[in-house]
């Protein structure tokens, strides 16, 4: 059975902030900031988007772009590492907001940035051994990634949601069904203890972490492939990664790089040439709208994925791989087929024209609106007015009352428009 990516879909806030105006702030060169990690933009979500609202928006954007019945939706995951209650999912929040039927099997996963992909292998499993029953699956990443401010990790922020629809009809990519290598570290590269807002970090550790976790999971990966040359590097035509900061796919296509070749190549070598052409052809041209989100955390690597199938044709992809990783840590590398004809969805899943339609925030108000995060998060509040935060969006967050967290725009045009087409149907039939 042919199972993978049916549609796909980005939703992010309206704001961001330009990272040589941070770097100006915080009186770094901002070369360090656009160069040395390879951003330029960062997302910010103002107080009226959270990680429920990001993912209500990407799905219902998945749903109509591709014109999916939120009926056939059979399971439902939403992956985050932020999520706004330490007891109630927000997958539960995505499931009433999109009015989707009472027996879909919905949960969140957690393993900081890899719980969407952990979703998508569950997905792709639950369909291929037969269980679906004609049913579909919708993952959502979503995540706000924050640090400190003025911490090394604070132009490393983002924020953003990839919702994705698996089923047998893979429109877009099938997964191999045989070639997945895992890897589980107990490490305390990255973490966000349940009291903090922010994640803790040892940085340059944390990079040290997620390429020996890259090289664990490759060479598991390997090891269980019934032809493990099938699998080199030559026959890939994209290697796309888990991208905290653009900076790192490069150093992530290296070290795959050298696993590859089986030997060591380091950046005095004459070899090192083959590997920067290598990360040009099958990684670079991936990033961009990486680099304008900033982290997103268990949606990134999927954004990097909209990337490479907004900018490419059937012709010239046939066999990418796929590495995900989430600190603590766990990581997984995987190979994915593009589904002959993907580019015709080419506009329904581009988030270019939103991306370029964001406002820039000052470096004053993007600092305002992480103090009003923190000081929401104690308890009730007053309700939240979208005019004030120059926000679009239908489906928005107002704030708390009596603890329960209440939202706007819970009415779903596409899930009213296909009850009502159904209701007719079986009128007609009878
Ligand atoms: P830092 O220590 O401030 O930066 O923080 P640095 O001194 O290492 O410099 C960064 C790069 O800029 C270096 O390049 C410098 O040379 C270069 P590299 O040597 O690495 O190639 N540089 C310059 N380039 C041009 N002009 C200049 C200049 N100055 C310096 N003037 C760090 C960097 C990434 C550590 C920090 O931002 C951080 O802690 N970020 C958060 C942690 C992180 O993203 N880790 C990545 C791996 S772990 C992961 O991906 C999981 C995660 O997504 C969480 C999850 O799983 O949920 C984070």
């Amino acid at each position: 059975m042919r199972v993978g990516i049916e549609a796909i879909a980005f939703h992010g806030p309206e704001h961001y902030v330009e990272l040589a105006d941070l770097a100006k702030a915080r009186g770094v060169d901002p070369d360090k900031y656009t160069k040395g990690l390879g951003q330029i933009r960062m997302a910010v979500a103002t107080p009226m988007e959270d990680t429920v609202t990001m993912a209500v928006n990407a799905a219902r954007k998945v749903l109509s772009n591709f014109d999916i019945d939120p009926h056939d939706i059979g399971t439902l995951v939403v992956g985050t590492e932020s999520g706004v209650d330490h007891s109630k999912p927000v997958a539960v929040y995505v499931h009433d907001a999109l009015g989707l039927r009472a027996n879909c099997h919905t949960y969140e996963t957690k393993h900081a940035c890899f719980g969407a992909m952990a979703a998508v292998f569950s997905a792709n499993d639950w369909i291929s051994c037969g269980r679906a029953d004609g049913a579909k699956a919708l993952i959502i990443a979503s995540d706000i990634a924050r640090y400190p401010i003025g911490d090394p990790g604070e132009p490393t922020q983002g924020a953003g949601a990839v919702a994705m629809v698996i089923s047998d009809r893979p429109h877009l990519l099938q997964f191999d069904p045989e070639v997945r290598g895992h890897y589980t570290k107990q490490v305390m590269d990255f973490w966000r203890p349940l009291y903090s807002p922010t994640a803790f970090v040892d940085g340059h550790y944390s990079i040290g972490c997620y390429l020996n976790a890259l090289e664990g999971a490759l060479v598991d990966a390997l090891d269980k492939a019934t032809f493990p040359e099938r699998y080199a590097m030559e026959r890939l035509q994209a290697c796309i990664y888990h991208v905290p900061f653009a900076k790192m796919a490069a150093k992530a296509h290296h070290r795959h790089f050298e696993i590859d070749a089986g030997e060591a190549i380091d950046t005095e070598s004459e070899r090192y040439v083959e590997v920067r052409k290598a990360f040009s052809e099958k990684t670079q041209r991936w990033l961009s709208l990486n680099a304008v989100v900033g982290n997103i955390y268990t949606g990134s690597l999927f954004l990097s994925l909209i990337d490479l199938l907004r900018g490419s044709t059937s012709d010239d992809l046939k066999q990418i791989s796929m590495f995900s990783y989430g600190s603590g840590c766990a990581a997984s590398m995987s190979i994915a087929y593009p589904t002959p004809g993907f580019e015709r969805f080419r506009q329904a899943i581009d988030p270019e024209p939103e991306l370029n339609a964001r406002r820039k925030l000052s470096i004053s108000e993007y600092e305002n609106i992480i103090w009003l995060h923190d000081s929401l998060a104690t308890g009730d509040t007053e309700e939240l007015r979208a005019d004030e935060w120059d926000l679009h969006g239908d489906f928005l967050y107002l704030g708390n009352h009596k603890h329960i967290r209440r939202y706007r725009g819970l009415e779903c045009g596409i899930c009213e428009a296909r009850r009502s087409e159904r209701l007719a149907a079986s009128e007609h039939q009878h």
